[in-house]
């Protein structure tokens, strides 16, 4: 059986209004920023699926090797009791399949939770399984929800036993502190021995992380003008896209590839909704991403200071990404 419930409102066309506060507190800022958030409607999505296609962008590649290279060892942690696979930000799923056929050749008994913020991404996920069974020979409850709000979904369904996947470096996004509450969270609505597994980027060469994050075809650039576009669109906004340009940067103290769009002029940009006008001054930046990245003992200490136990570490070949699984220690 197959079904999509939505928890989440955000992607259906119009922020909800904490967005929408979200938007006004980042435009009021000093450095300016924007709710990352807001990349992922189904437009930014699309866009994001065409980013992990890309070969600069590294971290998809080195997920996909090292979820075909492992994907034993990893289901060897599930047992045969019937569980829940939980997906956070689960995209199109592509890189699960490769670990749903794993758990199907084993004959294991388990119930699919893909959870997205994007419904289209959801439904993408639905249709790419599909494509690949026929009749998807699993039970499947997609959730249209923000990831606090899956958390919730786990303790209410606590009775089972659970793996939680975290894939794609999506914690990448979160600074120290979001992560480290974001996982003492997790842990909450976890039972003693429950397992994830979480992808970390790992600290590596400069250029390779400027290309990952500055494109040759520009679908990164797009990514982020795509923002701009969904203020205007959703929010009677007047963002002028060629009066901004679009860097990703390295922060060496702060280890963390981060997202700009840099106004090039001094400007005004009049937000309808929010009847606000913000001004940018020649050469601000506006800041919309952080994807931090890692050392070994980085997360390490991120496991050990919110109760999780490493089980095991499975790395790529160039040793650029990590997909570490952790169990619940209680
Ligand atoms: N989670 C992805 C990452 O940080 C998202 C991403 C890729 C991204 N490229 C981006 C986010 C550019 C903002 C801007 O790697």
């Amino acid at each position: 059986m197959t079904n999509i419930n939505t928890l989440s409102h955000d992607t259906a066309g119009h922020p909800t209004h904490e967005l929408a506060l979200s938007i006004l507190e980042g435009l009021s800022s000093s450095p300016k920023f924007l709710p990352s958030r807001l990349f992922y409607d189904d437009k930014g999505s699309d866009l994001f699926t065409q980013i992990m296609a890309l070969e600069e962008y590294y971290p998809t590649r080195c997920e996909t090797e090292i979820l075909t290279d492992h994907a034993e060892a990893i289901a060897s942690y599930l047992g045969s009791d019937s569980f829940n696979l939980v997906e956070l930000g689960c995209g199109d799923g592509a890189k699960t399949i490769i670990l749903l056929n794993e758990l199907l050749k084993k004959k294991t008994n388990f119930n699919y939770v893909p959870l997205d913020i994007s419904k289209a991404a959801i439904e993408f996920l639905v249709e790419n399984l599909k494509k690949e069974y026929g009749k998807i020979p699993f039970q499947v409850e997609g959730l249209v929800a923000e990831y606090f709000q899956g958390l919730s979904w786990l303790t209410a369904n606590a009775s089972k036993k659970n793996m939680v996947m975290f894939l794609g470096g999506n914690i990448g996004n979160m600074n120290r502190a979001m992560s480290m509450r974001f996982l003492r969270h997790l842990w909450h609505s976890l039972n003693d021995g429950d397992v994830v597994l979480i992808g970390f980027d790992l600290k590596k060469d400069l250029d390779v992380l400027y290309n990952a994050y500055n494109d040759s075809k520009g679908i990164t650039k797009e990514f982020n003008f795509n923002v701009l576009d969904r203020i205007n669109e959703t929010l009677d906004g007047n963002f002028d896209r060629s009066k901004f340009q679009h860097q990703g940067l390295y922060n060496i103290q702060t280890g963390a590839m981060e997202s700009y769009l840099i106004s090039q002029e001094a400007q005004k940009v009049r937000i309808g909704e929010l009847d606000k006008e913000f001004s940018f001054k020649p050469w601000e930046a506006l800041h919309l991403e952080y994807s931090y990245k890692y050392l070994k003992s980085d997360i390490e200490e991120l496991a050990s200071s919110t109760g999780f136990e490493i089980k095991d570490n499975f790395t790529d070949k160039q040793n650029y990404f990590v997909d570490s699984l952790w169990q619940v220690k209680k």
